[in-house]
């Protein structure tokens, strides 16, 4: 299941995983606020799923704000809206009455080797781990994208935006004795979606592949190109995605991450013991190296598979 804050990145790595032939069993989109309010992220993740055609997976809207900070949004990356770039309407897709941390929980509990796929801050996960601290064994796998060791930040000098939005809950997860899988900015600064990919796509001359490159031709492809000097895109979030489909697309090292909270200077901070220095467990996959035209030839593949 997928907990995510949509958002342009978000809705690829959504889209990707519920393109035909995907392969996944997605049981549940659940949203988190982030990216902008918790009512806008749902709004965008029922569009989503409706443009997709994936009116069977349920959607459930869970916490409006972080633990215990007040919520820090990211419009001027990805528009007022969240998704600048595409037609926004209201879809007929409803929200599940049910609150995505109690679905987490009952799915976490009935749906054997569930795998969740955080693409936000981690406010709903960890409320869920707090409530119900026996979901960590039936959980396989928490594939998240948050955090940076080498590149260090891109919402304060030292802290990535999901994880400096809720470092409290990310300190829960990380902390938590599951397997974690983590794709920080260490390698989503390696897969930058240039021109060239963006041209790919324009040409599929499909419905899908209008409406991707209405988003990636919009602002938010300017964004990272103009504040940070990058030849292209970063498209964090479908990092995850391209590895549950293609884990080889990969590089990763074990390690075991802690998460500052306290330091206004560090806040979100994501210390990565990288070279075993610590006697903490190395319960994460760190994400080292992307082949990032396998990447962009599986994203471009599986947006290819919407036949209109
Ligand atoms: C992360 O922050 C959000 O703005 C993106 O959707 C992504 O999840 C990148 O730092
Ligand atoms: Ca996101």
């Amino acid at each position: 299941m997928f907990d995510c804050d949509p958002g342009q990145d978000d809705a690829i790595s959504l889209i990707m995983a519920l393109s035909p032939g995907s392969g996944l069993d997605i049981r549940a989109i659940t949203v988190v606020a982030g990216n902008t309010s918790l009512v806008k992220c749902q709004r965008n993740a029922r569009m989503i799923a409706q443009i997709c055609g994936r009116v069977d997976v349920p959607i459930f809207a869970g916490r409006a704000a972080p633990l215990k900070l007040p919520l820090a949004t990211a419009e001027e990356v990805h528009g007022v809206e969240g998704l600048d770039g595409l037609d926004i309407f209201e879809p007929d897709l409803p929200l599940q009455s049910e609150n995505a941390v109690d679905a987490i929980i009952r799915l976490c509990r009935s749906v054997d080797d569930i795998v969740l796929v955080p693409t936000g801050p981690l406010t709903n996960i960890a409320a869920a781990l707090t409530r119900a601290p026996e979901i960590a064994e039936r959980i396989s796998e928490i594939v998240i994208m948050g955090g940076a060791r080498a590149e260090a930040g891109n919402i304060t000098p030292s802290a990535e935006f999901n994880i400096y939005v809720d470092p409290h809950a990310a300190r829960i997860v990380f902390d938590a004795p599951v397997k974690k899988t983590t794709f920080g900015l260490d390698v989503t600064h390696k897969a930058l979606i240039r021109d060239e990919h963006v041209d790919r796509i324009a040409s599929l001359g499909t419905e899908m592949g209008d409406r991707l490159t209405g988003m990636l031709r919009s602002d938010y492809a300017e964004y990272d190109r103009a504040k940070f000097g990058t030849s292209g895109t970063p498209i964090h979030d479908a990092c995850t995605t391209a590895y549950l489909l293609q884990p080889d697309v990969f590089t990763f090292k074990s390690v075991n991450v802690q998460v500052e909270v306290d330091s206004p200077l560090t806040r979100g901070h994501t210390s990565v013991d990288f070279w075993q220095m610590t006697e903490r467990p190395r319960d994460t996959q760190w994400a080292v190296d992307v082949d990032a035209e396998a990447f962009f030839e599986l994203m471009i593949g599986r947006i290819a598979a919407y036949t209109d």
